[in-house]
Formats: C-alpha cells, sequence, structure tokens
C-alpha cells in the first residue's frame, strides 16, 4: 500500500545542458516527492525532460541548481564516490533495451548486482535469484542467454536483475517501449505488485499513456517543466501469468 514515507525528495531542481548558443535548459525548476509503495508514471512528449529528471533523481547526472534527496540523502554537491554509493544502496534502473551482459545466462545476470555488491550470498543469494526469476514467469529459462530469448522475456530478466537488488527506489526509462501493448501491460503489472508489497518507490517514464492507467500518480513533464499531477486509483494488478 501506499505510505507516506518519502523515498526522493526534489526541490528547485535545474538542469541546463551545454553552454552559449547551444545551452539547453532541460529542467526549469521541479519539485517532486516520491512515496514508498507507489508507482509513478512520468508522460510527457520526446524532449520533455523525462530522462534527465530520471537520470537526476538516479544520480548518473547531476542537477546544476536544486536539491535532490533520496532517503534523507542530499546527491547535489556529492562526490561522484559518494553518489555511487547512494546508487548501490538505494536504487536500481530499468532501461529500455534491456543492458544485459549478453555471454552471461539470465541467472547469472540477476545474480550479478547482488552479489557483487555483497547483498547476499550462498543459499540465500541463489534463493533470491530463483524468487526473483520465477515473479518474471522465467524460472525455466535460468539457463538460457539474452540471445536466446525474446524481447519481452530480456526486459522481463532486466526487471528481475532489478528485484533481486531489493531496492527502495525502482526507476524504468521506457520499460515497456520494444514491448507489444500485451507484455507490456504485464511488467507494468509485476512493478505495481513489487511496489506494493515490498513497499519499494517505482518511477516509470513511458510515452504511452495506455499503460498510465496502472499508476498511482501520473506526472506530466512539458517543456522541463511539471504541468501537472493526477492522482488516481491505480488499476489493480490481476494475477501475472506469462
Ligand atoms: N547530454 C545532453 N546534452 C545536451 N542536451 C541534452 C542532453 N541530454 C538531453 N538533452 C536535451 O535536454 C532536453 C530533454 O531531454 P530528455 O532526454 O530528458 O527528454 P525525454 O523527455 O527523455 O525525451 P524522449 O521521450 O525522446 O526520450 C532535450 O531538449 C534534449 O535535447
Ligand atoms: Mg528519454
Amino acid at each position: 500500500m501506499m505510505s507516506s514515507e518519502t523515498i526522493a525528495k526534489l526541490a528547485g531542481v535545474t538542469k541546463v545542458y551545454g553552454k552559449g548558443e547551444a545551452e539547453v535548459e532541460a529542467l526549469k525548476g521541479v519539485d517532486l516527492e516520491l512515496y514508498a509503495g507507489e508507482v509513478v508514471v512520468v508522460l510527457g512528449p520526446s524532449g520533455s525532460g523525462k530522462t534527465t529528471l530520471l537520470n537526476i533523481i538516479g544520480g548518473i547526472e547531476t542537477a546544476t541548481s536544486g536539491s535532490v534527496e533520496i532517503n534523507g540523502q542530499q546527491l547535489v554537491g556529492q562526490s561522484a564516490e559518494k553518489l555511487a554509493t547512494i546508487r548501490r544502496d538505494n536504487i536500481a534502473f530499468v532501461f529500455q533495451f534491456y543492458n544485459l551482459i549478453p555471454t552471461l545466462t539470465a541467472a547469472e545476470n540477476v545474480r550479478i548486482i547482488p552479489e557483487l555488491t555483497h547483498r547476499a550470498s550462498g543459499a540465500d543469494l541463489s534463493s533470491r535469484v530463483d524468487e526473483a526469476l520465477a515473479a518474471v514467469g522465467l524460472q525455466e529459462r535460468a539457463k538460457n542467454f539474452p540471445g536466446q530469448m525474446s524481447g519481452g522475456q530480456q526486459q522481463r530478466v532486466a526487471i528481475a536483475r532489478a528485484i533481486a537488488t531489493q531496492p527502495r527506489l525502482m526507476l524504468c526509462d521506457e520499460p515497456t517501449g520494444a514491448l507489444d501493448l500485451e507484455t507490456g501491460r504485464q511488467v507494468l503489472e509485476l512493478l505495481q505488485q513489487t511496489a506494493g508489497r515490498d513497499g519499494r518507490c517505482v518511477v516509470v517514464v513511458t510515452h504511452n499513456s495506455g499503460i498510465a492507467t496502472m499508476a498511482n500518480r501520473i506526472i506530466h513533464v512539458h517543456g522541463g517543466a511539471i504541468a501537472g499531477v493526477d492522482t488516481q486509483e491505480a488499476q489493480p494488478a490481476s494475477r501475472v501469468s506469462w
């Protein structure tokens, strides 16, 4: 369920790329608070600043001005090392084109981050990986390589990988962009379940307003600013069957 526990808090965030005539004001003063247990969909036209916003929340890019707090920790002005630590401890990304490692199997791709970050080891790690693959309906494909799977299956592996790291904040940039509508809906249902059951905050950037019905909130981004926020009764996730 949604709670009032704040996971991320942005205040007056701006982002300027480039200099002089090449200057682009990608974000023009964004205020936003994100809570545990909610799915937030970010909608907006191409070039409106959605990816920039997501990358700033995730500490991949730094704000030009303003304040970005994740779990009470200020990102703006931090060193690269400190940012990497905050990211590692709080955040998982899901990208449009999955970013799986082609030479690792599905299970190895899911395993790698919790293992490298010493979140789990031994039997605990193995059961985390099994559970995450089962959650996306791919337990039978654990030994397959990405090249042996469909686009939708690869995206589900990428989501299993994010789930296995058990982050407070899951940031997804067009996670359904390469999927058909039905698979996209199933991916959203899965994200909704992980938010509600495990108290995560899941942010999903998309062009596709068709999947936004499953969000608790819809943030409309236009020209680098938040043009509106819809709070809605999220359409409940049906049982996901792959
Ligand atoms: N590294 C960069 N250098 C210069 N300008 C950039 C850079 N990244 C983004 N921009 C500009 O900032 C603005 C916002 O870009 P952003 O990628 O956030 O848009 P978006 O909403 O994610 O678009 P899309 O839906 O096409 O992915 C655009 O005008 C873009 O050209
Ligand atoms: Mg984008």
